[in-house]
């Protein structure tokens, strides 16, 4: 073992409660400096059993989709969508005489299979439901076939489909449909090798009530008329979990030439307002890392059940409402969503198990966007507020496994990769290469990643190779193998992850130090505090923080009734286990309201945690029908403890 340095869970718990960490010195690798030692071998390349998916069925290392045509009726009677599915796809091996598709809550018409100029119906088998999986879906290849055709209808409970009343709109006149299909519900809505190995160029014709819009994560046809008729393009390949749909009283605005934002009309104008700045975000990105290569970059804001910030469906982000906080300051989603547009979609994980390849890339690409439109102190405010959630999410992973960059073999669901260890601890790493290579260097190193990946899929070993190859050949001494290591398949962040130093953030602290040791609530200066702040303040509020502490600063501050989702839930979050009553009416509004899981899981979990748990079932039963159904699945479970 060399002297590498992990980070335990216990300092790294205590850095989040607070105390000072101090910077790391660069560890040094004896053996790598000495002179005359061979470089240690370079990471191997992954046989392809280690980089199969264990979360497809699909048979796609020997028969391989490449191209869907969707042609869907959009039925709100129902809540389906009917239709046919034709997938072409290349044999890998020859002899292949199957092909195994993911099929999950299918109602599986008829298949045929297209061979020597006919179509002709074919068998096949459905397996078992999995909880996680779904079914596998055989189908078997007549000589010669190289496309198939399924006949079939989704559940109205498809888990990747969320179906709202018109009473569950803000115009509450239409109904309105959106998908989420990341990480593994594509497969809810259509027959597919739904693994992000597999990349699919797709065309789709859908048919909804005429007096709505549909859109997609595609190119749409022209002429732009609502008649209930449309069809798309993606001519780019792309995973699965990237195709997406939206239906509903949708207008649209532009931003710019480029760039422009869907809603339904009560929220179109703030939107695009909020969002604004999101064609300079584009130029940012596309200045550091290379061309922005999907055409046109939109974004649709959803109804507030949408259970994700933002789902980065290749020209068209899918995103909550909730950042819509009227001063810009959420909109480092935005950046984030548009930064996959790079890391992700045209770069993708080919496994669930390599996830930080996506969320660490993106995030830390975000916080350069970040960086570049609004300046070094807002970034690191960014960062220091991702620490503190990395800390507490490496602190309460279920296992040491967990709290790696390369997630482990035996991953329960694809679910447990996208916790901050993917995400601000990716970003840190790469922000750890960023200090030792010089950012030029690390700069261009990622402009050329990108392009040498380009509509790719690839693991963790395949970054390290080209790594390897490029940036560590031409400064060897910058790193060891021994922290890269470390920082990528030890569990726990090395010292040398980044101290984010705030000079704002110091202020806050002081503040809330002047205030905690008896100072008066009048004497905080709060007056120019940025979201940012105040969400650093309500963090660093100590859990001995008392209710009448609490109800002074809700006196001064109104923090109970706040417009901003995120101070809004930091501060929940603090009334709950400090038992402060005010804030509980404004809670079960908020619960209510809102159906973004950052929030709301943690706000239930805190309930059950502390006593009110049975209050939290009551307002559980009036929220969950406006949940969308992976919310739903999660809030069950943790009523089910
Ligand atoms: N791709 C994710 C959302 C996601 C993750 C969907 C895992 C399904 C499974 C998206 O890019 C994302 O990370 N969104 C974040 C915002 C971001 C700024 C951290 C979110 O939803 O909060
Ligand atoms: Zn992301």
């Amino acid at each position: 073992m060399k002297d590498r340095v992990v980070v335990s869970i216990l300092a790294l718990s205590l850095a989040a409660a607070g105390c000072s960490q101090q910077d790391a010195e660069p560890a040094v690798d004896p053996e790598r400096d000495a002179p005359g030692v061979e470089m240690e071998a370079s990471w191997r390349t992954l046989s392809a059993d280690e980089v199969r998916d264990a979360f497809t069925y699909a048979n796609y290392q020997d028969v391989r989709v490449t191209h869907l045509d969707l042609d869907l009726a959009v039925d709100f009677e129902t809540k389906t969508l009917s239709g046919a599915a034709v997938l072409d796809f290349e044999r890998l091996r020859e002899d292949a005489s199957i092909l195994v598709l993911d099929a999950n809550d299918l109602a599986i018409e008829t298949v045929e299979a297209y061979a020597d100029g006919e179509w002709v119906v074919t068998t096949y088998q459905l397996g078992p439901d999995d909880a996680v999986l779904g079914s596998r879906f055989e189908i078997d290849l007549p000589d010669g076939a190289e496309r198939v055709r399924v006949a079939y209808a989704t559940s109205p409970e498809a888990e990747g489909i969320q179906w709202l009343t018109p009473e569950q709109t803000a115009g509450k006149e239409h109904p309105f449909l959106f998908t989420q299909f990341q990480p593994l519900y594509a497969r809810t809505m259509a027959p597919l090798q739904d693994t992000p190995a597999v990349r699919i160029t797709y065309d789709a014709h859908l048919t909804t009530p005429p007096e709505l819009v549909a859109v997609m994560s595609a190119r749409q046809d022209e002429s732009g008329v609502r008649d209930g008729d449309y069809s798309f393009k993606m001519s780019q390949p792309i995973p699965s979990y990237l195709i997406a749909l939206a239906v509903g009283d949708i207008e649209f605005k532009a931003i710019s030439d480029n760039v422009g934002v869907y809603a339904e009309n009560y929220i179109l104008d703030a939107s695009a307002a909020e969002f604004e700045d999101t064609p300079a975000m584009v130029d940012a990105i596309e200045a550091l890392y290379g061309p922005y290569r999907w055409g046109r970059y939109d974004l649709i804001v959803l109804p507030p059940s949408f259970p994700f910030g933002g789902m980065e469906n290749p020209r068209l982000s899918f995103m909550t409402p909730t950042l819509i906080a009227g001063d810009k300051s959420l909109t480092n989603v935005v950046a984030h969503e548009l930064a996959h547009s790079w890391s992700g979609n045209l770069v993708t994980n080919s496994n669930w198990r390599d996830a930080w390849l996506n969320e660490g890339f993106t995030s830390y690409v975000e916080n350069r966007t970040m960086e570049a439109l609004y300046g070094p102190e807002r970034a690191v405010m960014e960062r220091a507020l991702d620490k503190a959630s990395l800390l507490r999410d490496v602190a309460e992973a279920d296992s040491p496994a967990l709290t790696a960059l390369k997630m482990p073999a035996d991953l329960e669901h694809p679910d447990a990769a996208f916790s901050q260890v993917s995400y601000a601890g990716g970003m840190f790493f790469l922000k750890f290469l960023e200090e030792r290579f010089g950012r030029d260097a690390f700069d261009a190193f990622l402009a050329s990643y990108f392009e040498e990946y380009a509509f790719q899929s690839i693991t963790t070993e395949d970054f390290l190779a080209y790594f390897e190859d490029r940036l560590w050949a031409e400064q060897p001494d910058a790193v060891t193998k021994a922290e890269i290591d470390a920082w990528i398949f030890e569990p726990g962040f090395p010292e040398s992850i980044e101290n984010p130093q705030s000079d704002a953030f110091e202020r806050v602290e002081a503040q809330l130090n002047a205030w905690l040791g008896g100072g008066a609530v009048e004497g905080l200066e709060t007056g120019a505090w940025t979201t940012h702040e105040w969400l650093h303040f309500i963090g660093q509020m100590p859990s001995t923080i008392t209710t009448e502490q609490m109800a002074a600063l809700d006196a001064r501050f109104d923090l109970s009734a706040s417009q901003n989702a995120e101070i809004a839930n930091a501060w929940y979050l603090k009334a709950i286990p400090a038992g402060y009553e005010p804030a509980f009416d404004p809670l079960d509004d908020f619960l209510v309201r809102v159906g973004r899981g950052k929030f709301i899981y943690r706000l239930y979990q805190s309930l059950a945690d502390n006593e009110r748990r049975e209050w939290a079932m009551g307002v559980y039963k009036r929220a969950r029908p406006g949940y969308h159904p992976i919310a739903q699945r999660r809030i069950d479970a943790i009523f089910a403890e």
